[in-house]
């Protein structure tokens, strides 16, 4: 481990244990995990802004009118508000081209005031992401997207962790639950949640600890054959798939934690990849939706622009 690295401060876990009882299940409480994390990060911008003077900046970039990628952007910015985080919203239409998109990309790249920048996906479909995301400066690079940076994930040496893993890690970590040795089972192979989440739970070491780590993991997608028997072998079972309910009790080991990413917009309301109702009955500890996993990813995207300041300070010092 590159010992010069900034690294993420962790609390210790001791004081953080949050777990409620659900009916057999034990309920994992992003929300409240999230809340706790938020406070330690107000406390460290407050220092940062004793330091130096200014306040931690986030870019947003939003294309389009996507009712989702709204209310994501919205959540954002009440949490930068309640961190002592500045935000930008950047608005373009959603007939905006590559071009449009990447010239806004660059005046933020240019803005010495802005440490991070964040283009919400998913981007209408005659703009070209892949491009418009390695535009990106890596330092200011907040959903470790850009290549450089999933590079040095891949490599067990992050600057910016991606803030969906990350926050899923912050949560295990803080409820005791360590991976090390582990059978993890990550369903979907996307470039936000599944890819990164693998990366780092099958390294050696993490900015968390060993323990946090140095899992066996299996990656699993739409082409797995026999995905319920490599499920059932999970000690965690992590569904990033996108698709309602997907996760059957029958797949899950009996006493294993299953971490639900999905945020899936049905007729029944938001729900996840993952069927809680029954799945609670197998599992030893399960997030729910909502009130899992997504308001950690927000948290952790406040610790990311926390994190781009300070290097970006360090840089010109
Ligand atoms: N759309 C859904 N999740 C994300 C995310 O984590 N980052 C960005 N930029 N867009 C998203």
């Amino acid at each position: 481990m590159d010992q010069r690295r900034i690294r993420y401060p962790t609390a210790p876990l001791t004081n953080t244990k949050k777990l409620e009882h659900a009916m057999s299940a034990k309920l994992l409480d992003g929300k409240g995990i999230s809340k706790e994390i938020q406070k330690e990060t107000k406390v460290k911008v407050e220092q940062f802004i004793a330091d130096h003077g200014e306040s931690p900046v986030l870019a947003a970039v939003l294309v389009g009118d996507d009712p989702a990628s709204q209310v994501y952007v919205r959540n954002k910015e009440r949490a930068c508000a309640r961190a002592g985080i500045e935000s930008q919203l950047h608005r373009l239409p959603a007939t905006s081209t590559t071009e449009d998109i990447l010239a806004k990309v660059v005046e933020l790249n240019e803005d010495s005031q802005v440490n991070g920048i964040l283009v919400q996906l998913p981007l209408p479909d005659q703009a070209d992401s892949r491009v418009i995301l390695d535009a990106i400066d890596p330092q200011k690079d907040v959903d470790a997207f850009h290549p450089h940076n999933v590079g040095l994930i891949s490599q067990g040496r992050p600057q910016f962790l991606p803030c969906t893993p990350h926050g899923i890690v912050q949560m295990l970590k803080r409820c005791g639950i360590e991976t090390t040795g582990k059978s993890v089972c990550v369903i979907g192979r996307s470039d936000i949640v599944g890819k990164p989440m693998a990366m780092m739970l099958g390294q050696k070491d993490s900015d968390l600890g060993p323990e946090m780590a140095n899992a066996t993991v299996t990656l699993c997608h739409s082409r797995t054959q026999n995905l319920a028997s490599i499920t059932q072998q999970a000690d965690i079972l992590i569904a990033a798939i996108g698709r309602p309910n997907f996760v059957t009790p029958d797949m899950i080991k009996p006493g294993a934690v299953v971490v639900d990413v999905g945020i899936n917009r049905t007729e029944q309301g938001l729900v996840g990849d993952v069927d809680f109702d029954s799945g609670k009955e197998v599992a030893g500890f399960i997030t729910p939706v909502p009130g899992g996993v997504g308001p950690l990813t927000v948290t952790m995207l406040l610790e990311n622009t926390l994190m781009a300041a300070i290097i970006q300070i360090k840089s010109i010092a």
